[in-house]
């Protein structure tokens, strides 16, 4: 009986220490990942501001921060061939609530995401064009 107090308390320090020296999961650096480099905005209007916090949210971990892309992952936003005249805002909403075939890249499909509002999608808009015209894209 003590026996098996004494294995089951040294099993539970075990399992305490590996937990305590375990570094988790490796986290996604996203900024190292980044697939182009991008000149930022001083300042966001408010309307820019919240699509910024969705765009984090919703469409960094594959478009990388502010939309610089993710290495292995998924495709710069802030990029020549997003610009309006070949996506224009509309290819914007389609892309978010149907989704997206892969036809430009080597990434795959890109999920629809129907849980974002017209609003939202107008406000990440927003912010995607700010970045653009900041790095050159119109
Ligand atoms: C799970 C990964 C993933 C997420 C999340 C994601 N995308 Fe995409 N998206 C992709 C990939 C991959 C492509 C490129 C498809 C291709 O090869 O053309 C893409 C393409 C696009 C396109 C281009 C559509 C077209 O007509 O060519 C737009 C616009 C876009 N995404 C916007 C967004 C926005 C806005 C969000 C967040 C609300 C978002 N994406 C979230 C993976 C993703």
């Amino acid at each position: 009986m003590r026996g098996w107090t004494i294995l089951a308390g040294s099993g539970a320090i075990i399992v305490a220490a590996a937990l305590l020296l375990w570094p988790g999961p490796p986290a996604t650096d996203l900024d190292s990942a980044a697939l182009v480099q991008l000149v930022m905005p001083d300042s966001l209007s408010e309307h820019e501001q919240l699509g910024a916090a969705l765009y984090a949210e919703n469409c960094a971990v594959c478009h990388g921060v502010n939309g610089a892309g993710v290495a292995e992952t998924g495709p710069p936003l802030v990029h020549i061939i997003y610009e309006t005249s070949h996506h224009p805002d509309g290819a914007f909403y389609a892309a978010v609530q149907l989704g997206v075939r892969a036809h430009h890249w080597g990434y795959g499909d890109m999920p629809r995401l129907p849980h974002l509002s017209e609003q939202e999608i107008a406000q990440i808009i927003a912010f995607i064009r700010r970045v653009q015209r900041e790095n050159g894209i119109f």
